[in-house]
């Protein structure tokens, strides 16, 4: 039975040296078996997140949960795998504790911020009773797609927020979800700055696709821990399958190319590419220099 980590010790060594580990959201069984694919090569450590949306997809959290076990089980994935509840809201984080997830974020950042507050502190003594890891997020990061910037999380509510014990925090620091719009602003260093120096957790940066690789690194050496990729590999996906179809290799009848399991080949190879680059953006270590410490 695969053995499913809730990452607290990979993601503190990860802010204590200055690396990230990617938390990559699974869509499908394609999506699914080209991270775990990519962690397996590099032997890296991996967070696979869901969030409501693609659990709801894919037939719910204990379906993805028993997926994601077995699929590290036939696959012989033989790194520490982080399985995640992405962006849950109250009742969604409480399923996923009553159902083992090992982590799970809870998103209350549309709630006044004492409802987030009282909530998030509910979550952590029921997910912590179950050695579950927990994530929280200040600072409107989902909800600005169409802005030059997101929100700023402030540095008074990232403290109380850690004193609740919350074992990573997303804060806004200007990130937005999806495809950045040509006049985004770039992340705010100062507030991250800020942030880190008043508290020690690991910090998480949203919407990690499309942001260039330098701000990437100078986030990471100022702690983020936990970087979020999503549609950095549902574009490598698209484009790859775009490929496959405009060179007219789903028409080819005598190869079977319209065959889903070659159809949909390249699109999940190319996830498995663009995460082997991601690792190296992120710097993340392979399990045994992270075991030499
Ligand atoms: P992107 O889709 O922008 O990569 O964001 C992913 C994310 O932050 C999931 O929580």
């Amino acid at each position: 039975m695969a053995n499913l980590v809730n990452g607290n010790d990979i993601f503190a060594d990860a802010r204590a040296h200055h690396y990230a580990v990617g938390a990559y959201n699974i869509n499908n069984l394609e999506w699914t078996r080209a991270i775990l694919k990519a962690a397996k090569d590099t032997q890296t450590p991996v967070l696979v997140q869901v969030s409501m949306g693609a659990a709801r997809y894919m037939g719910g959290y204990k379906f993805v949960k028993d997926m994601v076990e077995d699929q590290v089980d036939s696959m012989g994935v033989n790194v520490p795998v982080i399985l995640h509840l992405d962006h849950g809201d109250y009742e969604a984080a409480l399923e996923c504790i009553k159902l083992g997830y090992p982590s799970v974020m809870f998103d209350g950042h549309q709630l006044p911020i004492a409802e987030n507050y009282q909530k998030t502190k509910e979550i952590v003594k029921l997910a912590h009773a179950q050695n579950i890891s927990v994530e929280a997020e200040i600072g409107k990061i989902g909800e600005n797609q169409n802005a030059a910037s997101g929100e700023l999380a402030t540095v008074e509510d990232a403290v109380r927020f850690a004193q609740i014990g919350v074992d990573k925090l997303a804060c806004g620091i200007g990130n937005i979800h999806g495809i950045y719009p040509a006049d985004w602003q770039g992340l705010n260093f100062q507030r991250l700055d800020e942030i880190a120096n008043a508290i020690s957790i690991p910090l998480v940066l949203h919407g990690g696709s499309g942001i260039h690789r330098d701000q990437v690194e100078r986030a990471i050496s100022l702690g983020i821990s936990k970087v979020n990729i999503n549609t950095e590999f549902q574009l490598a996906f698209q484009q790859a399958t775009r490929k496959y179809i405009e060179e007219g290799h789903d028409l080819d009848k005598e190869h079977k190319g319209y065959d889903p399991r070659k159809l949909l080949l390249p699109g999940t190879e190319a996830i498995t590419a663009s995460m082997k680059e991601m690792i190296q953006w992120l710097g993340t270590p392979s399990v045994d220099e992270i075991s030499q410490d």
